[in-house]
């Protein structure tokens, strides 16, 4: 069915999430496409986010400028996180300056029991956008395509935007488990046939965003949060694809996070690539770990910073280079330029044997 499709499973960034030997590092940045780019405000300036979102054709588009401007290693099909919530009968808007906000937030049992999750089809145009960017780059980077994870979703349903505290969160999951634990089972049905959307479209890898799993207790994730995540990891790995799971302050949950199975696990930079990485027994592989505000330094420090991230991998099989999270508006596109550069520059020189003398 597929005999046109080169072999994706020698792609170095899909070699690497499944911890098979590479020429080089493989980079990518989370956020690659967005508002720190001219050609992502260019089309802004004449369509809402939702627009772009919603048009294959402009999401394909600043997909492919943002994965061609920086020269990486893989595109991230241009959606939100945050779509899912309107085919499951919560509307909600991007308000300028404030991020998203839900119109009426979740609050009880009868609110999970009122959510749908027949109309996951009305989500069809992120794969058609998806067919579109694999139809350009035809395998010569990898795809990767998204959903959030149940836990960060549930916390926008709930709190209704953004948080800090995550209070309307964790009381429902604290005094009403039974609603909890229905949300979480809804939130996988939803997200697995919106992820199976995304692989038949031509997605080679899943990357799972649990942003804000970092504000939980390690006993918490584990009760909580833990198994709806494995059942996610799980069930999109069973449609044949890698799985990325990503969060961020999340140093002390990582060996919990590594229980879901995921394939690589995301790592913000607040914890040294190597400490991570020897605390999950390297038995993942794993992405990151630049802190994102790096990028408005000299490229000097720049340059060490990815060198010392390098170092620390070691060479491994394994490693994806990225940011901790996501690039922020106002870094210059020179510099995230200059960081595939440096990463190019270095990777090749850290074998695992000059690694280990050096
Ligand atoms: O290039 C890419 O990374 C793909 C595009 C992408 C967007 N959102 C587009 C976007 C991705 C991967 C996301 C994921 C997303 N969306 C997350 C998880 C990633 C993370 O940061 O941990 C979350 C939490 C959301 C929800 C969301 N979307 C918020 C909280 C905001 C507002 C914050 C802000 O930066 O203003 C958005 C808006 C959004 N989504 C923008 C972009 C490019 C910027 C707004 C705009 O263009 O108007």
């Amino acid at each position: 069915m597929f005999e046109s499709t080169p072999d994706l499973s020698s792609h170095r960034f899909v070699r690497a999430c499944l911890r098979q030997p590479v020429d080089r590092t493989p980079v990518w940045f989370l956020r690659q496409a967005g508002r720190y780019m001219p050609e992502y405000m260019a089309v802004r300036r004449h369509h809402t986010l939702l627009e772009i979102c919603k048009r294959p054709d402009l999401a394909a588009e600043v997909t492919i400028t943002a994965a061609e401007k920086l020269d990486v290693d893989a595109a991230i099909i241009f959606a939100d996180l945050l779509l899912p919530l309107e085919c499951m009968g919560l509307d909600f808007e991007f308000q300028a300056g404030e991020g998203p906000v839900i119109h009426k937030p979740l609050r009880t049992g009868a609110d999970v029991d009122a959510l749908k999750t027949t109309r996951t089809s009305e989500l069809s145009y992120v794969g058609e956008a998806i067919q579109r960017v694999a139809a350009h780059f035809h395998g010569r980077l990898g795809m990767i395509g998204f959903c959030g994870a149940p836990f960060t979703l549930a916390s926008y349903m709930i709190e209704g935007g953004g948080s800090r505290n995550y209070i309307e969160t964790k009381k429902l999951m604290y005094r009403q488990p039974d609603a909890w634990r229905r949300l979480l089972d809804k939130l996988v049905i939803v997200l697995r046939e919106f992820a199976a959307q995304q692989v038949a479209a031509g997605a080679d890898v899943i990357q799972i965003f649990d942003s804000w799993a970092g504000a939980l207790s390690l006993p918490d994730y584990r009760d909580f949060v833990l198994p709806a995540a494995r059942m996610l990891v799980r069930e999109v790995q069973a449609q044949g694809v890698p799985v990325i799971y990503f969060g961020v302050d999340t140093a002390s949950l990582l060996p919990a996070m590594r229980e879901t199975g995921a394939d690589v696990l995301g790592l913000d930079w607040r914890t040294p690539l190597d400490q991570a990485w020897r605390g999950l027994d390297y038995a993942c592989a794993v992405q990151g770990n630049l802190d994102p505000i790096t990028l408005f330094a000299e490229p000097e420090l720049i340059r060490r910073r990815v060198h010392q991230i390098l170092a620390q991998a070691a060479g491994r099989p394994g490693h994806i280079f990225n940011l901790g999270h996501g690039i922020v508006p106002g870094t210059p596109v020179e510099n995230v330029q200059a960081v595939v550069e440096f990463v190019r520059e270095y990777s090749p020189a850290l074998s695992p044997v000059e690694a280990r003398h050096g």
